[in-house]
């Protein structure tokens, strides 16, 4: 069968239509959704009445799933779900009620960053009128890699840039979220590591700009000042229109993307009694990729 596949009006991202992901997918439909991902860096599925073992199974036919390190926040049934949430029980968190707020992709801070994310849209904000609430933005870091002028490309072929999951937790707390400090052993299990500022995607060897708000801080082997200037023009050449997708969400909603070809943000402009419920999972990638990845890495790292 072939997929029913509709462009969001960007450059990237496509809605796929006609399929119920609670209903068991054959081998050769999840093997043209798989191919439809890599090409298009985003899948929206609406209407989908996946329950918590249905999106972590379909997830798995992605990959293996990684469990976050804020673990409060992951589902008590799966842990491989991390809950994303305002809506507080007895007064206490029910999930990371500002998380994402900041332009970035998912777990660029490890070594190994994660394939890709299943964000499911559980409980979202009644819009109001044309107005709607909690809408998640994303770009394609590969268009806007593509867009970079050749003496741009050419100047960042060879550089790195570490990424730190330390240094995104202390940014939050200093904008006043109420996080509780990181433990030693949370600390310990994040280090901030090196990645190359423009990385070969390890599956469609589609090379993005790799440098992101949230995570990286400065640009190995450059002045600060000179790092920090290109951060900030590389974060703003990012941002263009022309890259950007805005997703409004609905109840039943499934986005699927790339983290090594997308960044994405959050909205926070709603508060209780507007009520955010939404499930994610982050799929690693699988070991042929990791080892395109490892040796893109050794190259350069
Ligand atoms: C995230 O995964 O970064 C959060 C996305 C969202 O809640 O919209």
């Amino acid at each position: 069968m072939q997929l029913d596949l509709r462009p969001l009006n960007t450059r990237f991202g496509v809605e796929v239509f006609g399929i119920d992901l609670a209903q068991p997918l054959d081998a050769e439909t999840f093997d043209r959704i798989e191919k439809a991902f890599d090409e298009h860096s985003l899948l929206l599925f609406r209407g989908q009445t996946l329950d918590e073992n249905d999106h972590v199974a379909l997830s798995r036919r992605f990959g293996t799933l990684q469990s976050h390190v804020l673990k409060p926040y992951l589902s008590s049934e799966h842990p491989e779900l991390l809950v994303l949430s305002n809506i507080e029980d007895n007064g206490q968190a029910t999930g990371i009620g500002d998380a994402g707020q900041i332009w970035h992709a998912d777990t660029s801070y490890v070594e190994t960053p994660c394939r890709c994310s299943l964000l499911l849209g559980r409980e979202i904000p009644e819009p109001r009128g044309d107005r709607t609430f909690g809408d998640t933005v994303f770009l394609s870091a590969a268009a806007a890699y593509d867009a970079l002028p050749e003496e741009r490309k050419a100047s960042l072929a060879r550089l790195t840039a570490p990424h730190s999951f330390i240094h995104y937790y202390k940014l939050k707390q200093a904008q006043g979220s109420n996080r509780p400090d990181l433990t030693k052993e949370q600390e310990s299990e994040v280090p901030p590591v090196d990645q190359p500022v423009v990385l070969p995607h390890p599956i469609t060897g589609r090379k993005a700009i790799y440098v992101n708000p949230s995570y990286t801080t400065t640009i190995n082997a450059l002045p600060e000042a000179e790092g920090r200037a290109l951060l900030d023009e590389l974060f703003a050449h990012l941002v263009k229109p022309a890259f950007v997708y805005r997703h409004k969400w609905r109840p039943g909603d499934l986005v699927i993307w790339d983290n090594y070809a997308t960044q994405h943000l959050a909205i926070g402009d709603y508060a209780l009694p507007q009520r955010r419920l939404m499930h994610r999972t982050t799929v690693l990638l699988r070991d042929d990729a990791k080892a395109r990845l490892d040796e893109t890495r050794r190259a350069l790292v």
